[in-house]
């Protein structure tokens, strides 16, 4: 059945107004291309899409560990151990356990912090943050590609400003024009503008908020000049940067402790929201924060308050790998992923030079990646995406608004677990996808040639022309 029939007969279902509401806001997306629906990936394919970069989850040995500890916890007397399924409440009320507690301050000293705050995910971790946190009159500084989940909780926030910046432009470019300032430009304009004695003085706070490795393009903050920019033109130390490391942790830094232990910046960064559900293949975050923070968030963070907390075996879960990463058991995995995406990198860029893409069709980053994100942009994302699903290989499209228009792409990320054919597999389908593009766009270009031609219309030069640029 077709889209537009599918919505046709939604339209006679529609049972009261707000469905008739509801139902117009969806058919606008479904015009625009943007409907979002939910999926399921069929058995087989080849994962080329989720963020369980490490594949952790997926390893014997992993699973072999965490069924240990649920076995351990299940053979407990009754009363003596966890409830196994769920918490039984909010962490301020029946939902605490020593267990929790005792994992916050493992994963907080694996990290170099000195206190940490678990949260049921790195977005209520990020929410509960940044709501509460900043105080009236305080500013937000943020990179303009910050997750959704930072902007839901400025929204909700009592800071006075909330102020982006140019992603990952820290220092002013002379002549360079862009519709959002460096971070330097807007720390200058905060100590130089009407409050500036506030923030010079160090009376007013100010929440840089960035990523460690961003989730769409993969690329991974400056941060070491982030906060050397920060301390310049708030030596007060009230910049307080906040480094979310969702993507970054298992992947950067010794063992993968993550971007800011790499660059030995746990002195100077405020706090650091981390997610399990990216390669440590688990559920929830943490923010890793000193103590005082922690009974602040304790205290004011709705997003850990008004919820129930995290059950016995997501909290083993998480256990489970941090073992695997402090153990150093991690690390055959963590090698083998730098290599593939090293290998996965170069290919592609091979694939667009051997193939001459042209560049609004196939086009990947010359830079080398640092991250199992790499981006290939195309015009074509949702074309590109379908053709390699249909050949069992799983890719997603990013179209707009999530990305900038005309920053469309298809977002492969590379797993530990997969393998050198497979990367070549799908390397080689891209390439046919596009040979069947310029087939197309061939003989797209012959028929109109053929039709101006009939029209006594072209001349043979730019018939020429026309061929020329379809054989592009
Ligand atoms: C940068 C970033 N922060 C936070 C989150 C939220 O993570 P979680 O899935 O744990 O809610 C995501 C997930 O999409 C993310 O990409």
């Amino acid at each position: 059945m077709s889209e537009s029939t599918k919505s046709q007969r939604s339209q006679n279902e529609l049972g009261c107004s707000l469905d008739i509401v509801l139902n117009s806001l969806l058919n606008r997306r479904l015009s625009r291309n943007q409907l979002r629906r939910l999926t399921t990936v069929p058995c087989g394919m080849v994962d080329f899409s989720s963020n369980a970069y490490l594949s952790l989850s997926s390893q014997s040995a992993v699973q072999q560990a965490f069924l240990t500890r649920l076995q351990a916890a299940a053979s407990t007397p009754e009363n003596a151990g966890p409830a196994l399924l769920g918490s039984g409440g909010s962490r301020l009320l029946d939902g605490n356990s020593s267990y929790a507690e005792s994992l916050e301050r493992t994963i907080a000293a694996f990290h170099g912090a000195q206190a940490g705050l678990l949260f049921n995910s790195a977005m209520d971790a990020n929410v509960g943050l940044f709501s509460c946190v900043p105080q009236p009159g305080d500013v937000i500084v943020y990179d303009e590609l910050i997750h959704a989940s930072v902007h839901d909780g400025m929204r909700m926030s009592r800071a006075g400003q909330k102020v982006p910046f140019r992603h990952n432009r820290v220092w002013d470019v002379p002549g360079a024009r862009s519709l959002n300032k460096s971070l330097e430009e807007v720390l200058g304009s905060l100590i130089h503008g009407p409050d500036g004695h506030l923030f010079q003085s160090g009376d007013r706070h100010v929440f840089i908020a960035v990523e460690g490795i961003y989730s769409m393009d993969g690329d991974v903050a400056p941060l070491a000049e982030i906060v050397d920019c920060v301390e310049r033109y708030l030596p007060q130390r009230n910049g307080y940067i906040v480094v979310d490391e969702a993507h970054s942790i298992g992947i950067l830094g010794k063992r993968g402790r993550g971007l800011v232990c790499e660059l030995g910046l746990e002195q100077r960064v405020w706090a650091r929201v981390l997610g399990f559900g990216k390669a440590l293949g688990c559920t929830g975050g943490i923010i890793l924060c000193s103590p005082i923070t922690r009974a602040y968030l304790i205290n004011y963070a709705r997003t850990l308050i008004y919820t129930t907390a995290m059950a016995f075996p997501t909290l083993a879960s998480i256990e489970t790998v941090y073992g695997f990463l402090t153990t150093g058991q991690a690390e055959p995995l963590l090698h083998n992923l730098r290599l593939l995406i090293r290998e996965a990198h170069k290919a592609f860029e091979e694939l667009c030079i051997r193939e001459n893409a042209p560049a609004e069709l196939l086009r990947v980053s010359k830079e080398k990646p640092e991250s199992p994100i790499i981006p290939i942009f195309t015009s074509q994302p949702r074309s590109l995406a379908g053709y390699c699903q249909t050949r069992g290989f799983m890719v997603r499209p990013i179209v707009a608004p999530t990305v900038p228009k005309g920053r469309e792409r298809i977002r492969v990320c590379i797993h530990a677990a997969n393998s050198m054919p497979e990367i070549r597999g799908l390397v080689e389908t891209v390439a046919a996808w596009l040979a069947t593009w310029r087939t197309a766009d061939l003989t797209k270009a012959m028929i109109l040639q053929q039709r101006s031609e009939a029209d006594g219309q072209v001349s043979l030069a730019s018939k020429r022309e026309v061929v020329d640029k379809a054989k592009l």
